[in-house]
């Protein structure tokens, strides 16, 4: 790095020194708006960061840095004139009324004493004389900007390049917490706030994803933002999007007088206001509710970066104004980057319910971000060696080493993970981490197929690794989910060798509970809660279809797809039957795609499968490998021979108006949710679909319906209203 503003002037250097200096200030500047604008367009455009905020952070000052001691070397497109990116192609462009600011930084208390210290000079305000801030967490999610013209939402726009941002209204509108109306709001009212997801929502919405064999998402924000940002509203509905209100942009007139009166207005008007925001009345008072957001940062429930700071009298904000791209009158205190660098002590291998093998980095504890770390996740083998599959470069291409120096990443909830490596710390004789390609538990073949990044074993039930996860899995909430039995329980069972497989569960009592003696005899069991949990495991003899297809933990066979399953076969013996056939047919046994493919057209129970909506060649494939595998099989008959499985419920579809009608919803629903809507017409016999074409026979519209509207009135296609669609199958 070129020297920073405070290194001392050029002038107590030699005039040749000063030049090189300048030479090199030149170059580097040059080099910093690049690395800033591409990582500004991976964030903002891409949603998909290059870089951690806190080295983002440190350009971004090095930047500045460097211009405030060259100013005559700043540039046509110096990076601290931007904020954000330009927006994407593919959206309409939105001129903001007023521009959407970015917030200059603190990073310290005397950032912090600073910055009041600064507003109170250029107010002309004595030490002593009342200066008032409001404190509100920094959400990390993307902001959005509402137009509110009448009372009625017109537009949202994004932020893009605080200037120009995307018009994505049809998506805000399906966002719960923003207004579609505010009878009595200002002819014109613009709302500014952060979209954001919460950690449970993107959490659930991950593992939907991964199921449905969709993109995941690395963090909350980037899936906001990717949520947000879709050409299609319908997606961005899906998706659990909520939003804070902490300003505004163009108002036809005051909201309040301060800040804090003007946040509870946009409250009064239906916003949710950051219930966190507090009033404080001197710095003091401002770094102790730092500290007591900091403290609460873990339990929030959603991601936040920091803490912002705004003059609360609005007079004074007007009177402060603003530098090129941010307030004066207001200022975000970063909390310290939830990344450490400590040492890599070894690598342990977890092998998971499907075999997968986890590399697991074992570390010298370190504190990162507050929480003790002494594990972190080193995701697959290439990840490890620096390299994808295909031999491209991850991480700047560098492996990684027992005994290397290693920075740790976490963020909220979000396993730790191994994010870098230092090669200058890397100790002498360190060797390449060789991945196994046997299992660590059972010693099967460990196989990596073509196109997969993980390795997994092949040892199947024999794999005591493997049995233990799913029995893990079977006993989980949404599989049999007997009470008393959870994942320690089951894994004390297996230990001692009384649950090696689910059927075993069912016979616990059988060959253990005579006289609840042995079972009584175990540690953490009394009279009651044996025999609880022999009643809790009858209770669960009877069980939907669904639940069963979804217990036997079968790779790509997730909740959703086990329900489809269970819908489409309707009991056990014709879900099996076809299953077997498929697996004898030529599609089962190809080993790629493209093969698969060639054979579909001949395979009937293959393309019965393949032909159910949600259900692709991966789940055909998962289903067929896994049932057809001998000792797999008798374990899965084994427990089948213990349970009475009972069908989905039945479909009311006698008389009904809408049975085997290809049914489609969009706009906004005001009656009933989109899930509820959907199982209802299911449930009617309807089918449901997510777009619409020639074979759509209805579409119900709500408010706000958009393309999918005008792509059926092109098609002809007759269009309803909710409350008609609520009149028809007898609901109105
Ligand atoms: S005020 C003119 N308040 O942080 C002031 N911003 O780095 C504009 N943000 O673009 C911003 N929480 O997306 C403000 N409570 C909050 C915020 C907040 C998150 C975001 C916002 C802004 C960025 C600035």
């Amino acid at each position: 790095m070129v020297g920073r503003a405070d290194d001392g002037g050029a002038g107590d250097m030699t005039e040749g020194a000063a030049e090189t200096d300048e030479a090199a200030a030149e170059a580097r500047l040059a080099e910093l708006a690049l690395l800033i604008a591409e990582a500004d367009r991976a964030y903002h455009q891409a949603d998909a960061p290059v870089m951690a905020d806190a080295d983002y952070d440190a350009l971004k000052r090095e930047n500045a840095a460097l211009e405030a001691r060259f100013p005559h070397l700043k540039r046509e497109d110096s990076p601290s004139e931007q904020v954000g990116a330009a927006p994407a192609e593919g959206f309409a462009k939105v001129s903001h009324s007023q521009r959407m600011m970015s917030l200059a930084n603190a990073f310290d208390e005397t950032d912090v004493t600073d910055f009041v210290a600064g507003i109170r000079r250029y107010l002309g305000l004595s030490d002593d004389a009342a200066l008032a801030f409001t404190a509100e967490p920094k959400i990390d999610g993307l902001s959005l900007s509402l137009r509110y013209e009448g009372g009625r939402l017109v537009t949202a726009a994004t932020r893009g390049d605080g200037a120009v941002g995307e018009n994505v209204t049809a998506n805000a509108r399906t966002i719960a917490d923003i207004p579609q109306e505010i009878p009595g709001a200002p002819d014109v009212l613009e709302v500014r706030g952060e979209v954001y997801m919460s950690h449970a929502d993107f959490e659930a919405l991950n593992r939907r994803q991964a199921e449905a064999g969709g993109k995941t998402f690395a963090n909350p924000r980037n899936a906001a933002a990717g949520s947000l940002r879709q050409l299609d509203a319908e997606i961005t509905r899906s998706r659990p999007l909520r939003f804070f209100a902490y300003g505004w942009g163009e108002v036809s007139e005051a909201l309040a007088d301060g800040q804090m009166a003007a946040l509870d207005r946009l409250g009064t008007y239906g916003f949710a206001i950051n219930p966190e925001t507090r009033r404080c009345a001197s710095v003091g008072e401002m770094l102790a509710r730092y500290a007591e957001i900091e403290q609460a940062r873990a339990t929030l429930g959603y991601d936040i970066d920091g803490v912002v700071y705004k003059v609360d009298d609005l007079a004074l904000q007007a009177r402060l104004g603003f530098r090129s791209t941010t307030p004066r009158w207001a200022i975000a205190h970063k909390f310290p980057a939830e990344l450490a660098w400590t040492r890599l002590l070894s690598i342990d291998i977890q092998v998971g319910r499907t075999g997968a093998l986890s590399p697991v980095a074992r570390l010298q504890p370190v504190t990162v971000g507050g929480v003790v770390v002494s594990n972190a996740t080193l995701h697959n083998e290439d990840y490890i060696a620096g390299r994808d599959a295909r031999g491209n470069p991850i991480r700047g291409g560098k492996d990684i080493r027992v005994g290397d120096w290693v920075q740790v990443y976490r963020a909220g909830d979000v396993i730790p993970k191994v994010a870098d490596v230092d090669l200058t710390q890397r100790p002498g004789g360190a060797e390449p981490y060789v991945f196994p390609t046997s299992c660590p538990e059972c010693g099967s073949d460990a196989v990596r197929e073509e196109g997969d990044s993980v390795r997994r074993c092949t040892g199947g039930l024999i794999c005591p690794a493997q049995a233990v996860e799913k029995l893990k899995h079977f006993v989980s909430r949404a599989a049999f989910d007997i009470d008393g039995l959870g994942a320690r329980q089951v894994e004390a069972f297996h230990a001692d060798g009384w649950v090696k497989e689910p059927a075993d569960i069912f016979e616990l009592k059988e060959k253990y509970g005579s006289g609840l003696q042995q079972l009584k005899n175990r540690e953490g069991w009394g009279e009651k809660s044996a025999q609880n949990l022999f009643d809790a495991i009858d209770e669960r003899r009877r069980i939907p279809l669904g639940r069963v297809i979804f217990a036997l933990g079968i790779r790509h066979v997730g909740e959703v797809a086990a329900a489809d399953l269970a819908r489409h076969f309707g009991s056990w013996d014709a879900f099996i039957s076809t299953v077997d056939r498929a697996a004898l047919e030529p599609a089962a046994k190809a080993a790629d795609a493209k093969a698969r493919k060639a054979t579909l057209a001949e395979s009937p129970a293959w393309s019965e499968i393949t032909a159910i909506d949600g259900i692709g060649d991966a789940v055909a494939l998962a289903l067929t490998t896994t049932l057809e595998q001998p000792a797999e099989r008798a374990s899965i008959d084994r427990l089948i021979d213990h349970l009475e499985i009972e069908p989905p419920p039945a479909r009311a579809t006698e008389g009904s108006p809408v049975a085997g009608k290809t049914v489609v919803f969009t706009g906004t629903l005001e009656k009933m949710t989109r899930a509820e809507a959907k199982a209802r017409a299911e449930g009617l016999g309807a089918k449901v679909s997510g777009s619409v074409s020639a074979k759509t026979d209805l579409l119900v519209a709500g408010p706000g319906a958009g393309s999918k509207a005008k792509k059926a009135e092109e098609l002809g296609i007759e269009t309803i209203d909710e409350d008609a669609w609520l009149a028809l199958i007898g609901d109105g």
